[in-house]
């Protein structure tokens, strides 16, 4: 039930949550160890986005810690063809994995072999922006463009994502595994937190997800257990 000041995430019951989904303009940090589903949910997102019924809404995802073409063909698992919203222009991914691998993209609008730096990735989401009109963003990881950088480095790095983010006024997620909080993405950049986790219950273990904050928005403070499933995200409510 997408509406106006609200992105549907394309989960019903997180939408239901958040009334309606994430507040549009903002950004929204999602915290998780490894394979909690950071990057199923930034697709659902994504997808939902494009698919929304009246008016498309085109997207980016920024595509750190794998290839783009794994990304597509774990997306198409999901029964989700990111392949064909590329074709139509409703979805821009950008490859910056390959040229930190030495690997030459094959993607337009990646970051090119020995070029990865903060502001070389600012420029290419403002450039896929431009091209598609997108209002969603997706940075997967945020902490890959933080992790070789310390000190006042890291804090100036942040501080240049969260201006272009503010400036851009688009609808951003922002994945991370569990340090985020602890470099300062959380405080400076995030306008809401949502926290991806394992429970172990003895042989058993379990997805759970908590909105641990997310302004303007009277949320739910529940753990719910989720699950993944071959059509993406659910939400055990
Ligand atoms: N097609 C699928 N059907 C069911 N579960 C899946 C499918 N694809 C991935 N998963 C589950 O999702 C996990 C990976 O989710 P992912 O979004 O990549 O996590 P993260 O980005 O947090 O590392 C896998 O470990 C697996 O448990
Ligand atoms: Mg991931």
């Amino acid at each position: 039930m997408p509406c106006d000041d609200r992105c549907n995430t394309g989960i019903p019951e997180l939408d239901k949550m958040l009334l309606g989904g994430i507040p549009r303009g903002r950004t929204v940090l999602v915290e998780g160890p490894p394979g909690t589903g950071k990057t199923t949910l930034a697709a659902h997102f994504l997808v939902a986005g494009i698919l929304h019924n009246k008016n498309p809404e085109p997207g980016i995802f920024v595509c750190l810690d794998e290839n783009p073409l794994d990304l597509i063909d774990e997306a198409s698992a999901f029964g989700w063809n990111l392949q064909k919203y590329m074709d139509l222009n409703q979805l821009i991914i950008v490859d910056a994995f390959s040229g930190r691998l030495g690997i030459r993209p094959t993607l337009p609008f990646a970051v090119p072999v020995g070029k990865f730096d903060i502001k070389t990735v600012m420029d290419r989401i403002e450039e896929a922006q431009r091209s598609i009109h997108a209002t969603r963003l997706v940075i997967d990881p945020i902490s890959a463009l933080l992790d070789e950088l310390e000190g006042k480095e890291r804090r100036e790095a942040v501080l240049t994502v969260a201006a272009l983010l503010s400036r851009l006024s688009l609808t951003t997620l922002l994945n991370s595994e569990m340090d985020a909080a602890g470099v300062g993405v959380e405080r400076y950049a995030a306008h809401g937190f949502i926290r991806l986790a394992y429970n172990e219950l003895g042989e058993k273990v379990r997805r759970q997800l908590r909105i641990v904050k997310m302004r303007e928005t009277m949320h739910s403070m529940d753990i719910i257990p989720y699950v993944i499933t071959g059509k993406g995200i659910e939400l055990k409510v």
